[in-house]
């Protein structure tokens, strides 16, 4: 008879195995070395883009990996649906989940998160005079922040991409977002005005997972501790 529910065998195997939450994009593009320094080798169809598969084997029959938005890794592992992760820290500073234990940085995926206009508004006026201003952004609290410590207040409109048309469409004066070779903003008539904050991507854990299952999770830092130092 074919069973239609997964078997105990299966159900204990999905809820013993570690979960390795891995970004969509950019990020999981520069991943591959480190992964297979830290001795994981994930089926192939992970890098895959175009596969519709969220979760995958690895040749550790412990270790499996998911592959989610770059913004939900985080959420993955801080509410423990996945017990180790990489994620920007971009994405750590925007939530900053008190579960999140963030051991090590890889130094991957660099890049920055910016202030950017249109050309041709920069330079026009002196922002330290401005009480306010709207900032299109998908980093909300990084932006308030921001601009709070210049004694401005962001009207945030918050929009999950493509910010980079929102001024030129009227929405907003400024946006805040991530910079990595400067070509959207070129090609949308934006120039880069300030920097907030370099980012690269980070090893991180679940506090409790890491309580519960030291040893297992504690090994995977090691490895990836060893991979950062691995030629
Ligand atoms: C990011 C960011 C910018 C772009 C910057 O978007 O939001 O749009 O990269 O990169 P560049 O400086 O090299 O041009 P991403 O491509 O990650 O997609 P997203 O909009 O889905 O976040």
């Amino acid at each position: 008879m074919t069973a239609v529910f997964p078997s105990l065998q299966q159900q204990s195997d999905a809820q013993t195995k570690l979960v390795l939450a891995l970004p969509k994009g950019r990020i999981l593009e520069t991943c591959d070395k480190v992964l297979e320094k830290a001795g994981i080798r994930p089926e192939p169809d992970l890098f895959n883009e175009s596969s519709r598969k969220l979760r995958f084997v690895t040749n550790h029959s412990e270790l499996d990996v998911v592959r989610v938005r770059s913004f939900d890794v985080a959420t993955f592992v801080a509410f423990g649906g996945a017990q180790i992760g990489i994620c920007g820290s971009d994405v750590l500073m925007e939530f900053d989940y008190p579960e999140i234990y963030a051991p090590l940085d890889l130094d991957i995926a660099k890049c920055r998160i910016s202030v950017a206009e249109p050309v041709a508004t920069a330079g026009m006026d002196d922002p330290s005079t401005w009480s306010r201003v709207r900032v299109a952004t998908k980093y909300p609290n990084i932006t308030k922040r921001h601009y709070a410590t210049r004694g401005i207040h962001a009207d945030v409109v918050h929009l999950n991409g493509a910010m980079e048309i929102a001024p030129s469409l009227g929405l907003t004066r400024q946006i805040v977002d991530l910079v990595d070779t400067g070509r959207t903003l070129k090609a949308n008539g934006l120039v880069e005005t300030e920097v907030i904050h370099l980012i690269s991507s980070r090893l991180i854990v679940n506090r409790t997972a890491l309580k519960t299952r030291p040893e297992e999770i504690g090994n995977w830092i090691a490895r990836f501790r060893e991979a950062l130092t691995t030629p």
